[in-house]
């Protein structure tokens, strides 16, 4: 039985297509963004960021999204979505069949300027019209908030300023507002207070947990997120990612470790950690680098054990 201060299951949102891929400095092969989401969804993951409709120039790793989302099987109860940073993105996006997509904002004036080329008003105002048409087109929108707890520039942000960026998504009419940790530098108290900041204007409920791993905080801070009722929950399978705009971030936490931790507290994911666990060490592998899911490590050392015992 689930502890009664946690939320019964909570949703995850697997960004590693996304998030986790787009700072790759080589072109990782369409194909291989094909099937590292095809073992995601076969692993039960339901709710997949695949790809990402910005400038080529900005972010060439996601040029092909809407090859990506071409070749991908569709499956009943399986949300594919996508970044759109403006309405030709947007364009791209609903073209190429995304379920939802998602805009990005920031706390922090300095990465608005860096990563989308304009101030934070100045991207409210462009993403209004984006939000809008979606939402007529019927494709839900969900807001992220880049930098709510550290920028890269910046250092230290107000939760009152992370507060009243989720509150304008919101109000736009966004379902989710996704507070992202793009440094990792969060900590667990930090944490608490920033989310009981952005829940006076946003149902809790409404409030996503978006958290980088760089300071090997991210599991503690979602824990910390669901003492505060957030059951909703983004990640990398085998962590991996960063940001383009954000010197020094490396990738979310990992999904596997965000599994681990649910299942051990007896809260649903719908997630088979063993085959989630196999989707890692796919993109990984292609990757050629080790995952940095501690979980994924862990089990793999415990089956190498196991297999010494018997010979
Ligand atoms: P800009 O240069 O100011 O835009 O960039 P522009 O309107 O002047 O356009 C410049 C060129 O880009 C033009 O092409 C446009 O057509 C083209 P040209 O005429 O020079 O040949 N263009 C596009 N092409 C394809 N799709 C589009 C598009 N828009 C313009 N949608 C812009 C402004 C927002 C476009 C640019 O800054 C950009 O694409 N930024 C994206 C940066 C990015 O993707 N960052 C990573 C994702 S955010 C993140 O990782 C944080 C998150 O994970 C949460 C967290 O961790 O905090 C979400
Ligand atoms: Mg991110």
């Amino acid at each position: 039985m689930p502890d009664e201060q946690f939320p019964a299951q909570v949703k995850i949102v697997e960004v590693g297509p996304r998030d986790g891929l787009q700072n790759e400095s080589s072109f990782v092969p369409t194909a291989t963004k094909v099937e590292l989401i095809r073992r995601l969804v076969d692993a039960g993951v339901t709710y997949i960021e695949a790809a990402a409709f910005v400038s080529p120039k900005w972010v060439p790793q996601m040029a092909d999204g809407s090859h990506v989302l071409r070749e991908i099987e569709r499956r009943d109860g399986v949300v594919f979505s996508a970044l759109v940073p403006n309405l030709k993105g947007l364009e791209a996006a609903l073209e190429a069949r995304c379920d939802e997509v998602a805009v990005f904002a920031a706390a922090s004036e300095t990465f608005s300027q860096k990563n989308i080329n304009c101030s934070i008003a100045e991207s409210i105002d462009r993403f209004a019209p984006v939000v809008e048409r979606a939402l007529r087109e019927g494709a839900r929108v969900r807001g992220y908030v880049s930098c709510v707890l550290g920028c890269p520039f910046e250092g230290e942000i107000d939760p009152l300023q992370v507060a009243r960026v989720s509150a304008r998504l919101y109000q736009m009419g966004c379902y989710e507002i996704s507070l992202g940790d793009t440094i990792g530098t969060g900590t667990p108290l930090k944490t608490r207070r920033m989310i009981e900041a952005c829940a006076k204007g946003v149902p809790t409920s409404a409030l996503a947990g978006h958290f980088h791993d760089t300071w090997g905080m991210a599991v503690a801070n979602i824990y910390a997120a669901l003492q505060s009722g957030v059951a909703t929950f983004d990640s990398s399978v085998s962590g991996i990612g960063g940001c383009p705009y954000s010197p020094g971030a490396t990738g979310n936490v990992a999904t596997e470790d965000v599994v681990y931790l649910c299942n051990e507290l007896g809260i649903q994911t719908g997630i088979d950690l063993a085959a989630l666990v196999d989707a890692g060490e796919f993109i990984s592998s292609s990757l050629e680098r080790s995952t940095s899911s501690r979980v994924a490590r862990a089990m793999a050392a415990r089956r190498a054990r196991a297999a010494s015992m018997q010979r």
